[in-house]
């Protein structure tokens, strides 16, 4: 058995370890710094088609939800189209609005997820193109979809998921990039900026993943916790979802996600000196939206302090106005701000892990969930 997690205690952290290996299995052979463009396998989807959608809209469930979160911003950015994002349980039983011009994205891990197949099936039977994200070949998802991109993450057996999440996020940003490429929004100096920075994104997870002892330390001090409240902003709004998920997931704290700028609308009533406060705010220099989303952030960091909340800050590396500020800082490595989402979510992930060991969880096989969901 421990052979089978590789030497790791639970698969769960095997798999979060992976994910330097699983990114660059999602990226080989797709990206190209030579002619600046994206490949995609052949779809079904005609060219003329890539170049005319309208709209893109995503349906998906639980920790793939919060990977089309992100991409609804990569998309917006990169292709400059509108991207909506549903639950699929909401998408099948709504009367959604769709033609021809609306590209109907799925994600989903397993590809047999009840609620997620039958939204695909649904923007089938009304017409739409579909499109899949995907980790496992040859399952419902990726067969019935009319274009596929699969993650190529590897098996993930932890229910709690990892490195398909982030996996599933470099997808989105590969179809981004493939849609802004064809609707002529990116040149190939464009495409080439931005491949150079997925390439180096897996290094700079290995040094991420450098932080699992000090999270592993951190996690002495708050597995006792009774809630958590996650917070961020942008790309980082559903990351601090998934950072609440995976602790609700594996360690039954109960955890909360927000965007920080609604913390005043509700959230701020429940801060005191025994709430946890994870503040996702990394940064990314030069960039002016995501600068004044850091400022703005740091204010509501001011706030919690001043309500005596703790706080435990995922910065970008270097950022020492927040070191000062915070009771405990976890540094990621610089990054553009999308990609700061996928090195965000990291020492989240670890952070739940060590927890929900010390508490004597069943990490891999938590209680009342399911690896994937095949029914209703
Ligand atoms: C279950 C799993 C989650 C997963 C969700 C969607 O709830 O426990 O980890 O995010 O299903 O699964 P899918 O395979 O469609 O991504």
């Amino acid at each position: 058995i421990m052979a089978e997690k590789g030497g790791f205690k639970h698969f769960m952290l095997k798999e979060i370890h992976e994910q330097p290996r699983a990114i660059r299995e999602t990226l080989a052979g797709r990206v190209s710094l030579d002619d600046g463009r994206v490949y995609l396998d052949p779809t079904k989807i005609p060219d003329s088609a890539w170049e005319g959608f309208r709209r893109v809209v995503i349906a998906a469930c639980g920790t793939s939800w919060h990977a089309a979160l992100v991409g609804k911003s990569v998309i917006e950015e990169l292709a400059r189209l509108p991207v909506e994002v549903d639950y699929a349980s909401e998408f099948r039983y709504r009367n959604p609005l769709l033609d021809e011009h609306t590209l109907v994205v799925v994600i989903t891990q397993s590809g047999e997820t009840a609620d997620t197949v039958a939204a695909l099936r649904e923007a089938k039977h009304r017409g739409c193109p579909t499109f899949a994200i995907c980790n496992v070949p040859g399952s419902m998802a990726a067969r019935e979809a009319d274009g596929v991109l699969l993650t190529h993450a590897g098996p993930e057996i932890s229910v709690a998921s990892t490195k398909a999440f982030t996996s599933q996020i470099v997808a989105l940003y590969l179809l981004a990039l493939y849609l802004g490429q064809h609707r002529a929004v990116l040149s190939a100096a464009d495409v080439r900026a931005h491949v150079e920075q997925l390439l180096a994104l897996p290094t700079k997870l290995e040094a991420t993943l450098g932080q699992d002892a000090a999270l592993a330390e951190l996690s002495k001090e708050f597995f006792r916790a009774s809630d958590f409240l996650y917070l961020g902003r942008g790309v980082h709004f559903p990351i601090a979802l998934e950072g609440a998920l995976k602790l609700k997931e594996i360690s039954y704290i109960h955890a909360e996600g927000f965007p920080a700028g609604e913390m005043k609308h509700g959230p701020n009533a429940l801060i005191d000196e025994r709430l946890p406060v994870v503040m996702v705010m990394p940064r990314e220099a030069g960039n002016p939206a995501s600068e004044v989303r850091y400022e703005k952030t740091l204010s509501n960091l001011q706030e919690v302090k001043a309500r005596d909340g703790c706080v435990i800050a995922i910065v970008t590396e270097g950022d020492t106005q927040t070191a000062t500020l915070a009771e405990h800082v976890i540094p990621v490595p610089a990054a553009s701000d999308a990609l700061s989402a996928v090195l965000a979510v990291v020492p989240l992930q670890l952070l739940a892990y060590h927890i929900a060991v010390r508490r004597g969880c069943d990490v891999d096989q938590p209680r009342n969930l399911a690896k994937s969901v095949t029914v209703e």
